[in-house]
C-alpha cells in the first residue's frame, strides 16, 4: 500500500510494533505530525482489512488501538515506491478472557493471546509476507501458534494456519473464537480453570470486535445499516452446547476443513460448510456486554 508520504520516515524497522501510544520510533514520539501520518496508515490498513474480510466496518483503526491493550505488528517494504517505502500489511493481537469448550464439552476459562486482525495487501498476498509477519509475532510474544485463539478466522487464515503450522483440527466453540485441539493439551493445567456451566447462554467476557461492528450496524435504522445476508440457524451437528444460540456467524470447523484437503486456491471464501456453521447472535446481548477490551 502506497501513501503520499515517506513510510520509511514513520517506520524505521521492517516490522514495527505499535501499541496504545501509536509510537513506532523515538522520532515519531517527538513529532506530532508523524503520529498523524501513522494514524492515517492505521486507518487505511483497517479499512482495507475490513473490505478484504467483508466486514461492515473496520475493527482496526488508530483510535481503536489507542483505547485497547492490543499490539499491532506493521510490516513495510522500505525499498519500494522509489525508496519511500510501502506498507505490506499488519497483524493485531491481544489478550481476551474467554470461555472455551474443551474436547469433552467442559467450559474452561482462559485468557489467551488472540489473533484479532491480520491483513496483507492484496497484490502481495501469497508471497510469504504473512508467514514472515506471523513468525515475527510468535517470536516476540514467545508463543506457539497452537496456544493462540483466533477471532473468527477467515477461510484464507484457516488455510494459512493449516499450511504453515499444520493446525487443522479445531474444537467447536459457542463463541466465534477458534482454538485448535492441542490448545487444551499443551496449556498448563494451572492456566485452564474449569468453570461451572453458567445458567442460560454462554457469553465470552469480551466479544470479538468484528461482531461488535456488526451489532453497531444492525442498530442503525434503514437505510444506514448495511444489508445483512440471511443467516441459517446452527444445526445440532455444528454445536455441542444447548446454549449455542449465543454464537454469532461463527465458523465451527467441526471437521477438517475441505480447504485443507486440496489446493486451497480453488476454495470459495463462502463455502457451503462455512455457511452451515454460521448462526445469528441472540438479540439478548446488550451493548454493555459487548466489552471492547
Ligand atoms: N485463498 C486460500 N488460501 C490463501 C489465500 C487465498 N486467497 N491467500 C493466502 N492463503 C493461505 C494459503 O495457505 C497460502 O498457501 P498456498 O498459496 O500454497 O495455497 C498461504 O496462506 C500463503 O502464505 P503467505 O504468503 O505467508 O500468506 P499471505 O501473505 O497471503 O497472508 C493472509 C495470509 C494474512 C490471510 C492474507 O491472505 C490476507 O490478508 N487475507 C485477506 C484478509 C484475511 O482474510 N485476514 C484474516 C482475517 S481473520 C483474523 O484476522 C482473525
Amino acid at each position: 500500500m502506497e501513501f503520499p508520504f515517506d513510510i520509511n520516515q514513520l517506520f524505521s524497522e521492517r516490522i514495527s510494533i505499535l501499541d496504545q501510544n501509536l509510537v513506532a520510533s523515538r522520532q515519531s514520539k517527538e513529532k506530532p505530525d508523524l503520529r498523524v501520518k501513522i494514524a492515517t496508515v492505521l486507518d487505511e490498513l483497517g479499512e482495507a482489512s475490513a473490505k478484504a474480510q467483508d466486514l461492515p466496518a473496520p475493527i482496526t483503526s488508530a483510535s481503536k488501538l489507542q483505547f485497547q491493550k492490543h499490539q499491532l505488528y506493521l510490516m513495510k517494504d522500505g525499498e519500494s515506491s522509489r525508496g519511500r517505502g510501502v506498507v505490506v500489511g499488519f497483524l493485531k493481537v491481544g489478550y481476551k478472557k474467554l470461555f472455551l469448550l474443551d474436547r469433552n464439552g467442559v467450559h474452561i476459562e482462559v485468557e489467551p493471546l488472540c489473533v484479532l486482525d491480520f491483513y496483507i495487501a492484496e497484490n502481495l498476498q501469497r508471497h510469504g509476507y504473512g508467514l514472515e509477519l506471523f513468525n515475527f509475532m510468535l517470536q516476540h510474544q514467545n508463543v506457539e501458534p497452537v496456544l493462540l485463539a483466533y477471532d473468527r478466522p477467515s477461510t484464507k487464515l484457516l488455510a494459512f494456519l493449516a499450511k504453515h503450522y499444520n493446525l487443522r483440527q479445531s474444537v467447536p466453540q459457542v463463541n466465534n473464537f477458534v482454538a485448535f485441539e492441542d490448545f487444551f493439551y499443551k496449556r498448563a493445567v494451572s492456566q485452564l480453570r474449569r468453570v461451572k456451566k453458567p445458567d442460560g447462554e454462554i457469553k465470552p467476557y469480551s466479544l470479538m470486535e468484528r461482531e461488535a461492528v456488526r451489532q453497531e450496524q444492525r442498530t442503525l435504522p434503514w437505510p444506514f445499516a448495511a444489508p445483512q445476508s440471511p443467516h441459517r440457524s446452527v444445526s445440532s451437528q455444528c454445536s455441542q452446547s444447548p446454549s449455542a444460540g449465543s454464537s454469532p456467524r461463527r465458523v465451527l470447523p467441526c471437521v477438517t476443513h475441505p480447504a485443507f484437503a486440496g489446493d486451497s486456491r480453488e476454495q470459495s471464501p463462502h463455502s457451503p460448510l462455512m455457511d452451515c456453521c454460521r448462526t445469528r447472535r441472540s438479540n439478548s446481548l446488550s451493548r454493555s456486554q459487548l466489552g471492547f477490551n
